[in-house]
């Protein structure tokens, strides 16, 4: 079977890679442990930025919708590997470099308010339809969004789930760089080249003055996977889940 995620090093750049194309990179179980592995290890391994990138027809449909209706016949708790993936993220000391390609829905978009850098095609667009699927904001993205864009903008994303193209992307502080899809993964590699090209010691320690302690933001993830557990189970969200499932079938 084709690895789901792969991990490759380039010199001292680390690409993380969501592959399963067919399912427009929506993420299984295995998959945020994958990431979450490779994530967690890199401070070991002599990289010194990760470069987070998908496939040219989806960098990221969010979580596996399937894997949400099981969840929500088991209790409803988030799965040990997503939270992981989560903390993986907030934790993580080492620059984080996204390339997006396609759609970045969910967790496609929320993974991108930890990173540092965020490279994305013309055609890319970003999502997080939480509560249209009778759920609520995770990976502390009702932190971080409202502080990085202001409420009204957070709230049209994260809570009216209002779509915002690349270009708006950027406006709202999200997306560095626009560029053509098919110069998206250079541009990204070159910046995750001259990230890694600084005086090492001095970029870990400015990221840390920027970021604060992850503190704030496990603590968030943890209030919001709280909250996520009674939604998981509740009759809206299994309604607009089943809906997902079901749309081609009728
Ligand atoms: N979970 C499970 N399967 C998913 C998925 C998800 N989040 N996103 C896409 N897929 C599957 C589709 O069911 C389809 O499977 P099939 O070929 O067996 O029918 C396949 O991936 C391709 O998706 P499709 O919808 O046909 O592609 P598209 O290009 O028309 O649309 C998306 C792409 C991403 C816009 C659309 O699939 C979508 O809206 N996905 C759900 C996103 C979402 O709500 N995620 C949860 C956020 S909390």
């Amino acid at each position: 079977m084709t690895d789901l995620v792969t991990v490759s090093d380039e010199g001292p750049v680390r690409i993380v890679r969501m592959n399963r194309p067919e399912k427009k990179n929506a993420l299984t179980m295995a998959m945020y442990d994958a990431m979450a592995d490779a994530i967690e290890t890199a401070g070991n391994s002599g990289v010194r930025c990760l470069l987070i990138a998908g496939h040219p027809s989806a960098f990221c449909a969010g979580n596996d919708i399937g894997d949400f209706l099981a969840a929500a016949s088991q209790g409803g708790a988030l799965g040990a590997p997503i939270l992981r993936f989560l903390y993986a993220l907030a934790r993580c000391e080492l620059p984080l470099v996204a390339a997006v390609r396609g759609n970045a829905i969910g967790v496609g978009t929320t993974l991108l308010l930890h990173c540092d850098h965020v490279v994305a095609a013309h055609d890319a667009r970003f999502a997080t339809p939480f509560v249209g699927l009778g759920l609520v904001p995770e990976a502390a993205s009702s932190l971080i969004a409202p502080r990085l864009m202001g409420q009204a903008h957070a709230f049209s994303l994260l809570v009216m789930g209002r779509p915002l193209a690349a270009d708006e992307a950027k406006a709202a502080g999200l997306v560095n760089t626009v560029v053509a899809s098919d110069a998206v993964e250079a541009e990204a590699m070159k910046a995750a080249a001259e990230i890694a090209a600084l005086p090492p010691q001095g970029v870990l320690a400015s990221r840390r003055l920027m970021r604060g302690a992850p503190d704030e933001i496990i603590a968030r993830i943890d209030q919001e996977a709280e909250q996520f557990k009674t939604r998981l189970q509740s009759t809206e969200a299994q309604a607009a889940f089943t809906a997902f499932m079901m749309r081609k079938r009728s």
